[in-house]
């Protein structure tokens, strides 16, 4: 078994390390030599740390990193692959090139999974010769710890395809749940914006501050962060923008972004990696 990963940013260099560490041989492709070095180095770094933990022997860790193999030469890691993931950046005319290319350069056999957040396979399957091979594979970061992947099947993804790519997501130790329809946000972040438009209404409305809501979700429904410590994490521009695309895509009123959240957006309050979003950092 071969995987190629295609994209070695946040998502992309992990996939490729999940799947190392379970024993996959990976290859992991980005046009930039700096953001492969910096995908090692990160990806050390979280290993090493597991084995300063005890969690993890020494051993198996350098095993596991070397198990990654980077290359800037997208075609090349693609012509011996069994499967490949790509997780380029979020824009479809770059992941539709990406697709042709990979279809030129991979087996015939291969499968070729998208993890876009919000583009269907649909919309890039027909760039290639093999769309019943293409299938949209949706992981969560950090895809070293959280254990979810959403297979979401395009109306021409064939049965074979969903099958492997369900088994993949198992043989690299994460659970896969299959959306037979393709729908934007999928089912988390569906059910992730449903909770948190509701809370920003709250807000708005003045029926009570953030942190009391972020309190009553977490102690009340039990998530590990309610919906502004959540937003700051993974920072309010991506909730903003996520809001926006569905408002955008619908028309619907009720995925309107909150005026409260567009201005901390425009005021570049955009949560930790800003120093403060909601609260301070
Ligand atoms: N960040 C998240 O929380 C998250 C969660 C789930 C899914 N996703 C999806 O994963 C994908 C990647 O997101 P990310 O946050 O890792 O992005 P990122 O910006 O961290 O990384 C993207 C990487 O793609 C590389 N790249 C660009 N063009 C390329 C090409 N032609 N060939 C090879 N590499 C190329 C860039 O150099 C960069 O390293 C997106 O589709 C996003 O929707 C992101």
């Amino acid at each position: 078994m071969r995987l190629v990963v295609i994209g070695a940013g946040s998502m992309g260099a992990q996939i490729a390390q999940q799947a190392a560490l379970c024993g996959v041989e990976t290859w992991l492709s980005d046009t930039s030599a700096e953001q492969l070095q910096r995908a090692r180095d990160s990806n050390r770094g979280h290993l090493m740390r597991r084995v300063e933990k005890g969690k993890l022997g020494k051993v198996e860790a350098e095993e596991a990193l070397s198990r990654v193999r980077e290359t800037t030469d997208l075609s090349e890691a693609a012509s011996s692959a069994d499967f490949v993931i790509e997780a380029v950046f979020e824009d479809l005319q770059l992941k539709r090139s990406v697709f042709a290319e990979l279809d030129r350069a991979a087996p015939a056999d291969a499968v070729l999974a998208s993890n876009s957040s919000t583009m269907g396979i649909s919309k890039i399957a027909g760039e290639t010769t093999r769309p019943g091979r293409c299938v949209n594979m949706h992981f969560f970061y950090p895809v070293l710890v959280m254990d979810l992947v959403e297979v979401v099947r395009g109306p021409q993804t064939s049965d074979e395809t969903v099958d492997r790519a369900m088994s993949l997501a198992r043989e690299i130790g994460r659970t896969p749940v299959l959306i037979n329809k393709e729908i934007d946000g999928f089912i988390v972040n569906r059910i992730l914006h449903a909770a948190t438009q509701e809370a920003y209404r709250l807000l708005d409305a003045g029926v009570a501050g953030f942190e009391d809501i972020d309190v009553a979700v977490e102690k009340g429904l039990n998530w590990p962060m309610g919906p502004f410590r959540l937003g700051d994490f993974t920072g309010l521009d991506v909730t903003y923008k996520a809001r926006l695309h569905m408002y955008q895509s619908t028309g619907e009123e009720r995925f309107r972004p909150s005026p409260k959240l567009e201005a901390k957006v425009k005021a570049g309050k955009l949560g930790r990696k800003s120093g403060e979003g909601w609260y301070s950092y």
